[in-house]
């Protein structure tokens, strides 16, 4: 049943609509041409919850691109871009953009595998929407200048904060199925509900994702992803049925198994708290999707070892193993965005795992050597990950965390390691022993590199150039080179 929700409507707000020049511009054009104009849409549904909306879209009765370019020209908002495919007309009014298009009687779907439509009125077009709030229609015609035309009810539910189809469920969602992950995000997003026989239709549709395109569904994926709490979002995804056809690894971190008395956590919720808890702290989000994976390999690495209960080894190497399996099948980036999920699913229990030991500036060296500029994305990961329900543990791991912290920045300032450029270079190592490429050369810069990391001599050229004159020597080569020059 409806809840309460963050927005309260105000049909107020829509006073003065047809005095802004967009709005004049177009209802003076409409009564020019004679052709029935209205403001449809996420921007009707916005302006009257007071939400911010940078796009307006219109519909006509009629010839959609042909009347914007007429109030193109009347505003002086010339180019018009057309996509005669889907049968739109867009320009930019200063930073907004405007969209028309012709009401048509077949559903409204940027991606409508269909573009050939029947022309419609005004109704018909709205009762081809998605939800009765997102069919919310302002009239720029004389007679009923700045009138709400809404035939659904889509105020109302948008007062309850209601998600509800303008058909029959079934119908809205096999015109275009994306409408069900659409409904999830709505309701994360402004914290609706989805009416419990369009949520029912959506579990019987579930399925009918298979048809839409990865792209289309990442694209929702992510805007529930940046929501301020998606856990809501990835909750109604599993209880519809939908997670199952595009993300089923995530659902396999649902449940909590128990052998002989000892359980585990269940890691779907602790996910979704990692997740909500890196929300409070940044909007990034690939380090948000690094949460979503952070914990991705646990049912796959699960054991239960008697005398230590269940643990998980191994699950971020392997997790960090499935990152580009899932990106590549839900074609979400696969360069630096995944190269950097990768990384933090790999090196989320290192911070955490440092403090188990003495926290010794080597380690604190190393990770930093790891970690690189996403050190500080990943402190955020970590501190997220501290769910533990046990108030003694997670006082301990909290203490843990900020020593961590304060050594990073301690080190930092004193080694510079971040960024580390090794001070020796290959081609050094062949001139100073006159050799040519070979592995030895590799050999003699790791150990370079491991003495720096370890604190055994400075980040400095010539502390590493002695180093690799007696490294060489101990590995069997002369140098003919002693001083650096
Ligand atoms: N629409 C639809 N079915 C879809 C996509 C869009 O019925 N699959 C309709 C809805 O009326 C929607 C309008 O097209 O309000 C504009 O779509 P879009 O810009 O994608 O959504 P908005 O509602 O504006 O919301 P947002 O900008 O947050 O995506």
């Amino acid at each position: 049943m409806p809840t309460g929700h963050k927005y309260s409507v105000d049909p107020s707000r829509l006073d003065g609509v047809t005095d802004e020049p967009l709005f004049a511009a177009v209802a003076a054009e409409a009564a020019n041409q004679d052709i029935p104009a209205f403001a449809i849409g996420g921007y009707v549904r916005d302006r009257l919850i007071g939400r911010p909306c940078k796009d307006i879209d219109f519909v006509v009765e009629g010839d959609g691109m042909a009347f914007a370019m007429t109030v193109a020209k009347r505003l002086n908002a010339e180019p018009v871009h057309v996509f005669k495919n889907f049968g739109t007309a867009m320009f930019m009014h200063g930073d907004t953009q405007v969209e028309f298009v012709g009401a048509r009687k077949e559903s409204y779907s940027r991606n409508s595998r269909k573009p050939e439509v029947e022309p419609g009125t005004i109704q018909d077009d709205q009762q081809r929407r998605d939800f009765t709030v997102n069919a919310l229609a302002i009239s720029l015609n004389q007679g009923s200048l700045g009138a709400l035309v809404d035939p659904f009810g889509g105020i109302l539910h948008l007062d309850q904060g209601l998600l509800r189809t303008p058909l029959d469920p079934d119908i809205t969602f096999s015109d275009d199925p994306l409408r069900m992950l659409r409904a999830v995000r709505f309701a994360n997003q402004l914290g609706f509900t989805i009416d419990p026989a369009t949520f029912e239709a959506i579990k019987r549709n579930a399925k009918r994702l298979e048809i839409i395109s990865a792209e289309r569904i990442h694209t929702e994926l992510n805007k529930i992803i940046l929501c301020d709490t998606p856990s809501t979002g990835f909750i109604l995804l599993r209880d519809s049925g939908l997670l199952a056809e595009f993300f089923p690894e995530f659902l396999e971190l649902a449940g909590a198994e128990e052998k002989f008395g000892i359980g585990h956590k269940d890691n779907f919720y602790h996910t979704l708290q990692v997740l909500d808890n890196v929300c409070a702290k940044s909007n990034d989000l690939w380090l948000r999707w690094a949460a979503v994976l952070h914990d991705i390999a646990k049912p796959r690495t699960k054991r239960f070892e008697p005398g230590h209960g269940w643990t998980f080894h191994g699950h971020e190497d392997k997790g960090a193993r499935m990152v580009p399996r899932i990106f590549r099948r839900l074609k979400l980036p696969l360069d630096d965005q995944m190269k950097f999920v990768q990384k933090l699913v790999a090196l989320h229990l290192r911070p955490i795992a440092l403090t188990k030991e003495e926290v010794t500036d080597s380690a604190v060296r190393r990770l930093l050597f790891d970690a690189g500029d996403d050190i500080d994305a990943l402190m955020i990961l970590c501190r997220a990950d501290i769910t533990s329900k046990n108030e003694k543990k997670k006082d301990r791991y909290l203490k843990n965390y900020e020593l961590v912290l304060q050594k990073l920045k301690d080190v930092e300032e004193k080694d510079r390691v971040r960024n580390f450029q090794p001070p020796i270079t290959g081609e050094d190592i062949m001139r100073a022993f006159n050799i040519q490429p070979c592995k030895l050369i590799g050999d003699i810069k790791t150990v370079i590199k491991d003495a720096i990391l370890d604190g055994d001599i400075h980040n400095d050229r010539s502390e590493a150039w002695q180093l690799m004159l007696a490294t060489g020597r101990k590995l069997g080569v002369e140098p003919v080179v002693l001083e650096d020059k």
